[in-house]
């Protein structure tokens, strides 16, 4: 817009884009046409700046320069306590989640936005400030309506519940992708504890698959949450399946997904399977050792192929998944059985990692008992209790068949049921070494029964089980899957025995 200099700022005229072409007539308006405009787009920002909630100004360098008497009504809901410090700052450290920049940068009007911060919701409007070459010099906004609640109630609520729920999932998705360990979690020096740590932070640097191999409680799968969390993918999800306790029936699906119309019912609309909600991260297939022979086939193509067909599907799809396997099983030995395909076995175990059992890396116990110690007063809200020196040669002498997690079992019993400060080796050996047997009709023991010189078999052989899977269920804090492994039985003929003696879960439930 050419003509002479201008009353009010000359951005604040710019925000009319004029030009001689747009201008009517000179014919149709004997007057000054220039003057004429010039006191439209005046009156227009004066009736703006009065009639609306509040209106500002903001420069190329993003500093607010004016704000309308309206606007200052904004400020202590803001932070501000009066104008002077909030003119001049540029406009993003004052206005949370304001897109004023967003205009500056496209140079395109904002018609009606919703903007909402810490002082409300608002309906709002922004315009680019051009010069007389056409470049964007600054922005224009406007409070359209301060409490648009009032007056679009249906669609304010409905955008804040949306908001709020956007909110809520982004929170509980970064707390559930976090991961729970880092290699630093992983307590020990010991020579097999730092070996085994080396060896984690080293295949953390590859995408290959490993394949964490080691008696049941010695921290496999703390490994494979540290693993994840030091590769390249920790910004990405961690996905776990355990096999184990997914029905054989169910696998597939919860592995490769479903296609949406391929069942009716609940998976009408489909599913999407692990692989896929892994993509660009880490799956972790704990208990691999029992995956049925079946599947194994399809989930090595995936593992060569990276791609997943799911079920019902006729199409593949690409997916870029890590994957970290675990089991306590002796895979070489079931290869060698033919439970567990070969082709499979050699593709897993390109880089196996054995998790050392607790019995060797005893010099380790002070520290883990510390570490679990801790965890255990914090979550139960007591203060951590000290153990004697007595007590740490006492857990240095135990052979430990459920490793970290009958170390962690054995603490916290003995902490919850004694009031004293400091556990001793008797606070050990009365409660947790050698649980009371159960009340009345006691049955014999297998150490009872073996020191007679002759008994009847069936007797001896079943004080041994019972005997055995009290110990096991011991071991593993009542937890029944552990315990079967610890075993190497199927948790079915666990369950079955169980059933027979019920006395030998009330045990471990009294002592937990
Ligand atoms: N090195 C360690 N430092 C601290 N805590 C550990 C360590 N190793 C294991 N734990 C703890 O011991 C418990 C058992 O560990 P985890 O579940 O990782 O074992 P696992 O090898 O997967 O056992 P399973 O084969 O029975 O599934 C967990 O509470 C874990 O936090
Ligand atoms: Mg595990």
């Amino acid at each position: 817009m050419a003509g002479p200099t201008l009353a009010w700022p000359r951005y604040i005229a710019a925000a009319m884009p004029l030009s001689k072409s747009q201008t009517p007539a000179q014919h149709d308006f004997p007057q000054d046409v220039d003057g004429l405009l010039r006191l439209a787009a005046q009156s227009m920002f004066d009736v703006l700046a009065r009639s609306t909630e509040g209106m500002m100004v903001i420069g190329r360098d993003h500093r607010v320069v004016w704000i309308s008497d309206g606007y200052k009504r904004f400020l202590p809901a803001l932070g501000f306590n009066d104008e002077h410090e909030f003119v001049g700052r540029p406009v993003e450290d004052v206005v949370p989640n304001t897109q004023m920049l967003q205009v500056l940068e496209t140079g395109k009007p904002v018609l009606v936005d919703l903007l909402t911060n810490r002082s409300g919701t608002f309906l709002v409007s922004r315009l680019p400030l051009r010069n007389d070459a056409g470049e964007v010099v600054g922005a224009l906004g406007l409070v359209l309506l301060d409490h648009p609640e009032t007056t679009m109630q249906p669609l304010i609520s409905k955008f804040s519940r949306l908001q709020q729920e956007l909110e809520d999932t982004r929170r509980q998705l970064a707390a559930q992708r976090r991961p729970k360990y880092t290699i630093a979690s992983f307590i020990g020096a010991s020579p097999a504890a730092l070996e085994v740590k080396r060896q984690a932070r080293r295949v953390a640097q590859t995408d290959s698959t490993v394949l964490l191999l080691g008696e049941t409680g010695t921290g496999k799968e703390l490994m494979a949450h540290a693993i994840h969390s030091a590769s390249r993918r920790a910004h990405r999800p961690l996905v776990g399946v355990n096999i184990a306790a997914v029905p054989e029936t169910l696998l597939e699906a919860e592995f490769f997904g479903v296609a949406p119309g391929a069942y009716t019912g609940a998976e009408r609309k489909g599913r999407d399977g692990k692989f896929k909600l892994a993509d660009g991260g880490t799956l972790f297939l704990d208990e691999i050792g029992d995956m049925p022979l079946a599947l194994q086939s399809k989930l090595l193509r995936v593992l060569q192929e990276q791609e997943v067909e799911p079920l019902g599907s006729n199409t593949v799809m690409r997916v870029d998944v890590r994957v970290i396997a675990a089991t306590s099983r002796d895979l070489a030995a079931m290869v060698a059985a033919g439970s567990f395909r070969a082709d499979l076995y050699y593709r897993l175990n390109v880089l196996p990692i054995r998790v050392p059992a607790l019995r060797e890396r005893l010099d380790d116990i002070e520290a883990l008992a510390e570490a679990l110690g801790e965890d255990i007063a914090r979550r139960s809200g007591m203060p951590q209790k000290l153990l004697s020196p007595d007590a740490i040669e006492w857990l240095m002498q135990q052979p430990w068949p459920g490793n970290i997690r009958e170390l962690r079992n054995t603490l916290e019993q003995v902490s919850l049921m004694s009031d004293d400060m400091q556990l001793t080796a008797a606070h050990f050996q009365g409660d947790a070494a050698a649980p009371a047997p159960a009340e009345a009709p006691a049955p014999a023991t297998a150490s009872a029964l073996t020191a007679q010189a002759v008994a009847p078999l069936p007797e001896l052989i079943e004080a041994l089980e019972r005997d055995a899977i009290r110990r096991a269920l011991q071991a593993t804090g009542g937890n029944r899957m552990a315990a079967a492994r610890l075993l190497q039985i199927s948790r079915a003929s666990l369950y079955e025995r169980l059933a027979r003696w019920p006395d030998l879960e009330v045990q471990v439930s009294n002592n937990a």
